[in-house]
């Protein structure tokens, strides 16, 4: 079952400029910053209650952030549902049909389980299932 909205994804091509908007003109709180190798991107994360706003700038242009970028340009790029338990979460979304980017969780920003559902299974947005790490 989908907890609540654990955070919407926003691509961004500049860090800087985007934390100048989201923490300094939008006042949101920076509460975590973190460089994903393996997802190629630098991502800021700031609070708005119990939710949370992450900002994701592209390590190179090769990445799927990054081509999202080239496609579509900035702004959302993802929602993502809090689950207790992620892998009865896939397994119950499978079997309704829908097609899994990531067949398992990967670690995602402060340590994290995650997983994408590809956004032609859920009309058009990409979809993120977050496991978030104990005591987050
Ligand atoms: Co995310």
């Amino acid at each position: 079952m989908f907890g609540r909205i654990d955070h919407v994804g926003v691509a961004v091509e500049d860090m800087d400029a985007a934390l100048a908007l989201y923490r300094d003109a939008l006042g949101l709180p920076l509460t975590h910053r973190e460089t994903v190798e393996e997802q190629g991107v630098d991502a800021a994360l700031l609070d708005v209650g119990e939710g949370h706003v992450e900002l994701l700038a592209p390590l190179a242009p090769d990445t799927p952030v990054g081509r999202h970028l080239a496609r579509q340009g900035p702004g959302l790029h993802h929602v993502a549902y809090a689950v207790d338990d992620i892998d009865s979460e896939l397994g119950r979304l499978r079997e309704a049909g829908l097609r899994l980017i990531d067949e398992s969780p990967r670690t995602g920003i402060r340590n994290s389980r995650v997983a994408f559902v590809h956004p032609r299974s859920v009309g058009g947005v990409l979809t993120e299932v977050v496991q978030p790490a104990e005591g987050h």
